[in-house]
């Protein structure tokens, strides 16, 4: 596996790749990786020739008093892994190498994000965005991979590709769970221990409204006795917890269409979030 920390040295090792006709997987993160970034590296394994991760922990991203200095890191382990889960190339890049000093130019986001993680995060969405535009220029993959554990990042992503032409491949992947449950966060080391103990029943009860809704309960109610549920199991603070439709992320109007119900936690020192989506199929013609 390759380490790279400098963009024009990227471009010049992918663009022969490129000459020789291989395709490009990319899996972008902000490392401290677990099984859930792994499994985007392996789906990328599986579907291309090459494999690049990019580990970079996106200031533009985070909101004053958010958690960019807490955020974990520990290179050297990222490093064993990626190579392990068959990365060819770990782009490493330093803050001044994506932005300079100062960014003169970013990108901003008009839809999908006056809701859920947009809300409680303004501005989150448009860093994303303007980091994942660097990336997408200087990698130019075949496909990018993203987890659906950030459901709205992957509506936003699949925006962002659309409008601005991106010749690339969107592939969303399911969210990696622990055992009991807990969606796989890099975040979650920063929990407590009775934190993470009950962090379980986030999913508990997203869970529960699932099959509320496939029995039929409309969403509203479902979500309505989900609160319920969540208020009485955990200490956090619920920061949102609803259903909408899915990628568009608005109000539902037709039980018909693909709803998403995601929730997120204010810990201590973490805020966390989960979904689950629900596709209803189609009936056989
Ligand atoms: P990060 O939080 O490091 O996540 C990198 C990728 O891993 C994202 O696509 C995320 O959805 C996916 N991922 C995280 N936990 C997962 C899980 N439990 N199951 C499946 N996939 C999971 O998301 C970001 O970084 C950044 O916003 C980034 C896209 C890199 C831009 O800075």
């Amino acid at each position: 596996m390759n380490i790279v920390n400098r963009i024009d040295e990227l471009r010049t090792m992918l663009t022969a790749e490129k000459t020789n006709g291989k395709t490009i997987g990319f899996v972008p993160t902000m490392g401290y990786l677990h099984e859930g970034h792994l499994s985007l590296i392996q789906a990328a394994r599986k579907e291309n020739e090459i494999v690049v991760i990019s580990i970079f922990v996106n200031p533009l991203q985070f909101g004053p008093g958010e958690d960019f200095d807490q955020y974990p890191r520990d290179i050297e382990r990222d490093e064993t892994l990626a190579r392990e889960a068959g990365a060819d190339y770990l782009f490493y890049p330093t803050v001044v190498e994506m932005y300079g000093e100062r960014p003169m130019a970013t990108v901003t986001i008009h839809e999908r994000t006056d809701c859920l993680c947009g809300k409680s995060r303004p501005g989150h969405f448009d860093g994303v965005a303007t980091v994942l535009t660097k990336l997408f220029n200087i990698v130019v993959p075949t496909r990018a991979y993203f987890g659906l554990k950030d459901a709205q990042q992957v509506a936003v992503v699949e925006g962002l590709i659309r409008d601005f032409n991106f010749p690339i491949e969107l592939v969303g992947v399911e969210i990696k769970r622990e055992e009991d449950g807990l969606a796989l966060s890099s975040r979650n080391i920063n929990l407590t221990s009775d934190e993470r103990t009950e962090a379980v029943h986030i999913s508990k009860c997203l869970f529960k409204i699932e099959e509320a809704i496939a029995s039929g309960i409309i969403p509203e109610v479902a979500v309505a006795e989900g609160r319920g549920y969540l208020q009485g199991h955990i200490t956090g603070t619920i920061d949102y917890l609803e259903a909408l439709s899915y990628p568009e992320l608005k109000p539902i109007t037709d039980v018909r269409e693909t709803i998403i119900v995601a929730a997120a936690v204010q810990y201590s020192k973490v805020r966390l979030i989960d979904n689950v989506i629900i596709t209803h199929e189609q009936p056989r013609g």
